[in-house]
């Protein structure tokens, strides 16, 4: 029997992925949310997880041009809630990482809904529909409705996603395979709300905004290594292991309101692991090493943070509103601070074991 190349399962038994690697659309909508108590809150969100699928043909169906998608992810708890043990290897609470003034905070959510499509008004239907299905069950804590801006750029002006991954490099960066197979196909993703001054940011020359991405501003051209900084965003981005590079995937969506002086990027970031993402993160607010910090956060400020498993189509197909939640809770519930102090970086964790989990982000990163 031909084996799948990705999970390394035969390919007869593979399952089928939530449609994590997209061509970039022109509108997207994030809706992060949390479970309120009582076991027929649980069993709305259960009945939903099999019922996504028929709802997304439904609204899809009224213009196919328009490619509407959606993803639904679950966080830490969420998945203790609903659905026990077995769980994802690499699943736990976002891990918050500070130093100085640069904070990257966690926030609740207990489910992430990604709905992408070519129109915003297929986006709103089926966020609406959504919304109906779960009633009382859920507390909405973030929605965001992003936009395409001109040229594919970002608030700031710079072109945003053309080093992302394509084809099989990008279902390389973002499935798990065999190291999870009883979750292979499936996906993490990590999201972060930013706002940016972009008074203070407007007043940087263009060649001072050029050396913080990393990238010319009009051609969006990479910078030559004799001119980029060490603390260029795209430098401090360059996750290698084993001297092979691991991308991620990112969807990155501007967002705002000019009428309150609201400007900002939703950061979305799909991968196989959180830790390459969790390594950009303490690269950026910590530093690679610690001071080396990333400058966007002079003037950007995450507002959320949230670290979600994607199961594949399969799996949520197969989800019933009855079934147990089988299992045993997580060790791994806390939640955990990364911060640097006095240019050194020290681990905060909080599970049962003392441990980070996947072993201290200090000294012994397996993703450099
Ligand atoms: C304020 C929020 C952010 C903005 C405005 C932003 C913007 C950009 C821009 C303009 C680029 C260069 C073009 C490109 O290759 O896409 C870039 C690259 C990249 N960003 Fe961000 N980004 C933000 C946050 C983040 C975060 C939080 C992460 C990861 C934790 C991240 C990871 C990356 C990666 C991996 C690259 C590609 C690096 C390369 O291979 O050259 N970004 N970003």
């Amino acid at each position: 029997m031909a084996s799948d190349p990705i999970s390394a399962q035969p390919a007869a038994v593979a399952a089928v992925s939530q449609p994590v690697s997209l061509p970039l659309t022109r509108a997207a909508i994030f809706l992060v949310v949390t479970i309120n108590p009582l076991d027929e809150n649980r069993a709305a969100v259960l009945s939903l997880c099999a019922d996504l699928s028929a709802l997304l043909r439904a609204v899809g169906f009224r213009d196919l041009d328009a490619t509407l998608s959606c993803i639904m992810g679950f966080g830490s708890a969420a998945w203790d809630r609903l659905f026990g043990s077995p769980r994802p290897a690499e699943l736990h609470p976002f891990r918050e990482f500070r130093s100085g003034a640069r904070h990257a905070v966690s926030t609740p959510g207990d489910l992430l809904f990604h709905i992408r499509a070519r129109r915003m008004d297929l986006c709103f239907e089926l966020a609406t529909q959504i919304m109906a299905r779960l009633g009382g069950a859920v507390s909405t804590v973030d929605e965001v409705h992003g936009f395409r801006y001109v040229d594919n750029r970002d608030l700031l002006g710079f072109v945003d996603g053309t080093e992302n991954p394509t084809g099989s490099a990008a279902a390389d960066a973002v499935f798990i395979g065999e190291e999870d197979p009883a979750f292979a196909r499936g996906s993490y993703v990590i999201v972060q709300k930013y706002l940016h001054n972009l008074d203070a940011w407007n007043k940087l020359p263009t060649e001072l905004q050029e050396r913080i991405i990393g990238r010319t501003k009009v051609s969006d051209i990479e910078l030559d290594d004799s001119v980029k900084p060490a603390s260029a965003h795209n430098a401090l981005n360059t996750i290698e292991e084993n001297g092979k590079e691991i991308k991620i995937l990112r969807d990155n969506m501007p967002f705002g309101r000019p009428g309150h002086g609201e400007f900002g990027t939703y950061f979305i970031g799909y991968s196989r692991s959180p830790r390459t993402i969790e390594q950009m993160l303490e690269n950026m607010f910590i530093g690679r090493p610690p001071g080396n910090y990333d400058r966007i956060l002079d003037f950007s400020t995450a507002v959320t943070g949230g670290l979600f498993f994607i199961p594949t189509a399969t799996f949520m197909d197969s989800v019933t509103p009855d079934q147990p939640a089988s299992a045993e809770p997580s060790n791994q519930a806390a939640q955990s601070t990364i911060s640097a102090t006095a240019g050194t970086s020290s681990s905060i964790a909080s599970s049962k074991d003392g441990s980070l989990g996947i072993g201290s982000l200090k000294g012994e990163n397996s993703h450099e």
